[in-house]
């Protein structure tokens, strides 16, 4: 695992932002994997200022959404449609046959997650996934114990999780669905690179444990470690409980630019 430390999460949404914009260059029809939560948005803002600015196209792009919660319409402003359509595709020039969130609403959840994992392996598999992080360690919404081998499925949230995502709800934890449709960690462990968010001091301990810790199903995005090309964008909070921060410094910074984008 990578690990790039920036001085603020603007510096490590940029450094994020220019591998993503790098693959849509030299594969114009990459398959991207997409996050929610508040962590990637600055990635986003930065992807949208390179279509504006550098005309970074998206019109081959092909995109697959991590999770979605169960019983939200399409509509529902705390959807994670509404959310990518808000911060993301309305503003750049994807085609809207391309996007594929999970449907929370779908009447037959098994057929409609075999269906999903169908998709992503129709369109080439997923050449880069994004990933923020729980406080409680979980990718997607694959919660801790989540099989590593799991697929797209039906999960339940924790209690932990539900109070953590109350704030995107009016901080009012009765309307936080307990259950989500998300890919498993199998399917996230297929894509051909992974690149993880963190940012601030309630996601340090997390990352400690996923970058230096055991890997083990109580802290599911630990199983990056086994990854073959993850890498992973903090900023100094979170940061602070890494034993070995002052060597993925040197690392970094002894990098030559093309090798930091790639
Ligand atoms: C949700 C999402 C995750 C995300 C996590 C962290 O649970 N399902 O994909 O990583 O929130 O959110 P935030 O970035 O807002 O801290």
């Amino acid at each position: 695992m990578e690990v790039i430390i920036s001085p603020d999460t603007e510096t490590a949404s940029g450094a994020a932002a220019r591998v993503v914009a790098r693959l849509v260059r030299e594969k114009p029809n990459a398959v991207l994997g997409l996050a929610t939560g508040s962590t990637p948005l600055k990635l986003y803002r930065k992807l949208i200022q390179l279509h504006n600015e550098e005309e970074l196209d998206f019109s081959e792009v092909t995109t697959f959404n991590l999770d979605e919660y169960v019983g939200l319409e399409k509509e529902h402003p705390q959807s994670y449609h509404a959310f990518m359509w808000e911060h993301l595709f309305s503003q750049i020039n994807i085609k809207p046959e391309n996007v594929h969130i999970p449907d929370g609403m779908a009447k037959d959840i098994p057929v409609f997650c075999a269906a999903y994992e169908r998709a992503i392996a129709e369109a080439g598999g997923i050449d880069l996934q994004v990933l923020g992080i729980g406080s409680d360690g979980h990718i997607g919404f694959n919660e801790p114990t989540s099989s590593f081998a799991s697929r797209t499925r039906i999960k339940t949230l924790t209690q932990q999780t539900v109070q953590d995502n109350a704030r995107f709800f009016d901080g009012d934890e009765s309307q936080v669905p307990h259950h989500c449709i998300t890919m498993g960690i199998g399917t996230i462990m297929d894509a051909k690179r992974c690149i993880m968010l963190a940012f601030g001091e309630e996601k340090a301990e997390a990352i400690a444990a996923t970058v230096e810790g055991p890997v083990a199903s109580m802290v599911p995005a630990s199983i990056l470690q086994h990854h073959p090309n993850a890498k992973v964008f903090i900023d100094n909070p979170a940061a602070a409980g890494l034993k070995l921060s002052d060597y993925y410094r040197w690392v970094y910074d002894g990098k030559p630019d093309w090798q930091r984008d790639a």
